[in-house]
């Protein structure tokens, strides 16, 4: 759906005309519906996708225990923390960072602003989280000496964070978009999104790590296999 610089005719009017100089018009209620929901579905999905890459980045964490017994696959660890350290700081903690700076400045809850700025300040955390655990993995790939006790650390630090981020967020503010943010807000954040799938260098990263997930899921697939 492209609304720059479209007039949209009002069969549902809800009187909102957004930002003139940008020709972005949002006027019916259908519209509104249809920018809603595609702003729900991609942070779902991207929470979806999200938790299938950590369960599979778990289940190779699991094999470093003594009593396991096979190698963990070390490509597929480092595929995993590729992608998880890359698409949210790419793509889901923009989106979130934006979406929630706006339900932020609506809200007058002040539980769910607490909220929102606990998630927000997380953000940087799980980034840091995520850099300090590739790190440790490029020094193993690079045959240096890494305690493993350090690197279960490291990732027991990261993956409680983020599955916690991940609840919260499911739970206390995915569902609280619909009632904070107007429709001048989803038709902005709207423009942005069809802006940013517009930009050839942003398309790419997408597709490129599109396809990296699927290779690291469907290399489970091939493990639940019977031989
Ligand atoms: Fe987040
Ligand atoms: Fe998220």
């Amino acid at each position: 759906m492209n609304l720059a610089g479209t007039m949209i005719l009002v069969n549902t009017p809800i009187a909102h005309v957004v930002n003139p100089e940008d020709r972005v018009y949002i006027t019916t209620l259908s519209q509104w519906e249809i920018a809603m929901s595609r702003l729900l579905d991609r942070l779902k999905n991207d929470h979806k996708h999200l938790k299938c890459l950590l369960d599979r980045l778990d289940q190779e964490m699991a094999y470093y225990r003594q009593d396991e017994s096979r190698s963990p696959k070390l490509l597929v660890i480092l595929d995993a923390l590729d992608y998880i350290r890359t698409w949210p700081e790419h793509f889901h903690h923009p989106l979130e960072d934006r979406v929630f700076s706006m339900m932020h400045a609506r809200s007058t809850d002040p539980e769910l602003r607490d909220v929102i700025d606990r998630v927000r300040a997380q953000h940087k955390n799980l980034e840091a989280l995520t850099q300090k655990l590739g790190a440790d993995f490029n020094a193993i790939v690079n045959d240096q000496v890494v305690p493993i006790e350090t690197v279960m650390q490291d990732y027991r630090r990261y993956i409680d964070l983020q599955l916690e981020h991940l609840a919260c967020e499911n739970q206390f503010i995915l569902p609280m978009i619909d009632a904070c943010l107007l429709p001048e807000d989803i038709a902005i954040i709207d423009k942005e999104l069809d802006d940013q799938y517009r930009e050839m260098g942003t398309q790419q990263l997408r597709n490129e790590y599109a396809e990296l997930y699927h290779f690291v899921v469907d290399d489970q697939k091939e493990i639940s296999q019977p031989v």
